[in-house]
């Protein structure tokens, strides 16, 4: 329905929209006023809109007069509105961004890498040294049975070795000879039963004796044993191999003393034990090595006439306290974060 109107009306009508408009578009402040504004100047129910519909009931001359006024009114609001929109747009964006602020003044938080156990570090130097000379590293259970522990090294029921390496049994229904290994040695019977010669391992691992604890003592340590199996290998294949190991490790100028031991399972030939007074004669027992006993090669199947080759085992806890400086073994098994952040970081 289109009430007449004058053109004078009209035209002021259009006026007085034009600036209430404006005001109202100025004062939107959020996009859904805006929305508003433009239903109220440009909708249905419009000043504006009953003016356009009056546009027929105009003399020509008028209606093209209004008409232009009205396309004017029209394109003046579109206009404001795009502009106060776009404003709109980037205070929203403004206070996005303010909110996001990152103050880089601050001082950062400091991550905390990881470390290498020092026991672990160690570990790696030794194995990677003998994995260059072409061994292999291989594991083994740290529950066995007697016959692996001792009975296949060799070692006779009554040898005083199984008291006193203070072996820890285990008491489970149903199973009997089970103990804690007292050493990584019966990987070498388990390494020969898996595999004909010849044989390069290294085994490292934690081995249990039923020993006090002291500063110096854990009823917990850790070895890495060592075995080369194949025909034609002499003592002097175990000396040459065990001082080029010493001198990776320790340094070339290091000097390297074999002296003569006993372990059933080898043959007598070298090792460190019963070196008392190594604080005052400068000389500290890593390992015990030997050739390896002909029974125990047939014990495993190997034809002892045509293989030899020789065994060694080292514990490196105190290798691990001597290198670090570190006075007490208990600190190796405490887990603290501010011992353990000393060592060598991860990655
Ligand atoms: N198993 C011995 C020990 O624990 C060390 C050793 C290994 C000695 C191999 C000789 C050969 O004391």
């Amino acid at each position: 329905m289109s009430i007449p109107i004058s053109a004078d009306e009209a035209l002021r009508t259009l006026g007085e929209e034009l600036t209430g408009g404006l005001e109202l578009i100025a004062a939107a402040t959020s996009v859904a006023e805006l929305e508003a504004a433009e239903v109220a100047m440009l909708g249905r129910k419009s000043r504006f809109s009953s003016v356009q519909r009056a546009l027929g009931s105009l003399s020509e001359e008028d209606r093209r007069t209004v008409g232009r006024r009205t396309n004017e009114v029209r394109d003046a609001f579109r206009a404001a509105l795009a502009a106060r929109r776009a404003e709109l747009d980037a205070g929203r964006e403004a206070r996005l961004l303010e909110a996001d602020r990152i103050d880089v003044t601050l001082p950062g938080r400091r991550l905390r890498p990881g470390s290498l156990h020092p026991l672990t570090i160690v570990q790696y130097e030794i194995v990677d040294i003998f994995t260059r000379m072409g061994y292999r590293v291989v594991e083994g259970p740290e529950v066995e049975t007697e016959w692996y522990n001792f009975d296949a090294l060799n070692f006779a029921p009554d040898h005083p070795a199984r008291t006193l390496m203070d072996t820890i049994y285990l008491d489970v229904p149903g199973e009997s000879g089970l103990l804690l290994r007292t050493h990584t040695s019966p990987m070498q019977i388990r390494t020969m039963e898996a595999q004909p010669p010849p044989v390069h391992v290294v085994v490292p691992g934690r081995v249990y004796r039923n020993e006090e604890i002291t500063a110096k003592n854990m009823p917990v340590f850790h070895q890495v044993e060592g075995l080369a199996v194949d025909e034609g290998i002499a003592f002097s294949d175990l000396k040459g191999t065990v001082e080029t190991f010493f001198r990776a490790l320790l340094g070339p100028e290091r000097e390297v003393r074999l002296t003569p031991s006993f372990f059933p399972f080898v043959e007598p030939v070298c090792g460190g034990k019963g070196c008392r007074t190594c604080a005052a004669t400068g000389w500290i027992e890593i390992m015990g090595a030997g050739m390896v006993h002909p029974k125990v090669l047939q014990n495993v199947g190997y034809d002892p006439e045509r293989y030899t080759g020789f065994a060694f085992g080292m514990g490196y806890d105190r290798l691990a306290m001597i290198r670090f400086g570190i006075p007490d073994i208990r600190l190796l098994w405490e887990s603290d974060a501010r011992f353990l952040e000393q060592f060598q970081a991860v990655g």
